[in-house]
């Protein structure tokens, strides 16, 4: 496709200004219509609401209709976040897309949001693979490439299309995962763009990230890649949708999220007395529960979406972040702890002061 000479854009980045720190400038929200119920799934596999309620907390789920795309959400969500930070498009200087479930392998996600966002060609957009820790991971790169000053105003989206990747015919899958995107705009603290400039709230306080490559198998997509590439047989024997060991998965993200929660508070000289709001990772009630109790926090101080939308992978922390800032539960001033787990393994944990 030829592009008009006139829409070339000028690829001269703007100079570096290093900032102190960076902070949310706003965050989006975008989840597709169709609501999948526990008994819808009922009908489906070998299963019933109240087990699943009772196992999991999930009540139900969104499922993107047919044509609609990944891409689509998280462009969605990422427009929803520049309308409340009020900026164009025109503003933003870099998209990370932090997604399990792309359109598509080849072109990233990102290069699908930044041509259906309307951001201008040349602004660079990447996709960021770090399971369901890849929000908190994007959110990291972002601070850093912020605070040096190499890009002034950043998307974070984490969207996921999960229920194109389940195995439908899996009762130990299928019912956990939902589609649904959440972005957050990051700009630099003293950022002066926009109506959201009056209130300097979303101060990133500091976030941590962990690996451990020796457990990729418990929750791995197993065909598609080289390791075994897309074939018939793959396909039949269903290698190409999630696999996940759920017990394995269940222990390490209880110990993980805990250790890089306190871990996290440690190097920022807080103690769990100091937090306001923890926003978890959305992937099971009781992997919440235990890691609140492990932490001494009180159920009234933990966000949770996950009985309206399931397991959204990347997006459930923006998600759950963005209802609860919207509706005031959390405040200006409050300092919100986050922590995610997912395949990889990957973990990580982030401060903020809302
Ligand atoms: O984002 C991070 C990725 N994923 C996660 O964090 C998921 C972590 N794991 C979990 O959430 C839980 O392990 C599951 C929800 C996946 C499973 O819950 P569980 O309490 O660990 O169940 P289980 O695997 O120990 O299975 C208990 C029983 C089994 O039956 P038997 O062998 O005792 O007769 C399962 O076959 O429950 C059965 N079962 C079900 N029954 C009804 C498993 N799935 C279902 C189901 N409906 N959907």
């Amino acid at each position: 496709m030829t592009r008009p000479r006139d829409t070339v854009p000028a690829m001269t980045p703007s100079p570096p200004r290093a900032a102190a720190a960076s902070r949310i400038v706003a965050l989006g929200s975008a989840f597709p219509e169709q609501v999948l119920s526990n008994h819808d799934i009922a009908l489906r596999v070998d299963t019933s609401d109240a087990w699943i309620r009772e196992r999991t907390g999930i009540e139900q789920r969104r499922m993107l209709a047919p044509g609609q795309n990944n891409s689509d959400i998280a462009a969605a969500a990422a427009r929803d976040a520049l309308d409340r930070a009020g900026l164009p498009p025109s503003a933003v200087d870099l998209i990370i897309t932090c997604t399990n479930t792309p359109d598509r392998w080849l072109p990233s996600l990102g290069a699908a949001v930044q041509a259906k966002l309307g951001v201008r060609a040349g602004v660079p957009a990447y996709d960021l693979v770090t399971a369901c820790a890849g929000w908190l991971a994007g959110v990291q790169a972002a601070d850093a490439l912020v605070r040096t000053g190499a890009y002034r105003h950043v998307l974070v989206i984490g969207s996921e299309a999960l229920t194109r990747y389940v195995d439908w015919t899996d009762r130990n899958t299928c019912i956990l995962f939902g589609d649904g995107a959440g972005a957050c705009l990051i700009g630099p603290v003293d950022s002066a763009l926009g109506s959201a400039a009056a209130e300097p709230r979303g101060r990133i306080l500091g976030l941590h990230l962990h690996t451990d490559g020796h457990f990729g198998d418990v929750m791995s997509l197993p065909a598609g890649g080289t390791r075994q590439p897309a074939s018939l047989e793959a396909v039949a024997q269903r290698l190409h949708l999630i696999h996940m060991d759920g017990l394995e998965v269940f222990n390490h993200a209880v110990r993980c999220m805990v250790e890089v929660s306190r871990e996290l508070l440690a190097a920022q000289g807080l103690a769990v007395a100091d937090v306001d709001w923890f926003v978890p990772h959305q992937a099971n009630l009781r992997i919440i529960q235990a890691v609140a109790r492990r932490l001494g926090l009180p159920m009234e101080r933990v966000a949770l979406n996950l009985h309206k939308y399931g397991n959204t992978s990347t997006a459930t922390i923006p998600t759950c972040l963005d209802e609860y800032t919207q509706d005031g539960r959390i405040q200006p001033g409050h300092t919100v702890l986050m922590t995610a787990f997912g395949g990889g393994l990957t973990w990580a944990a982030g401060l903020l002061r809302w």
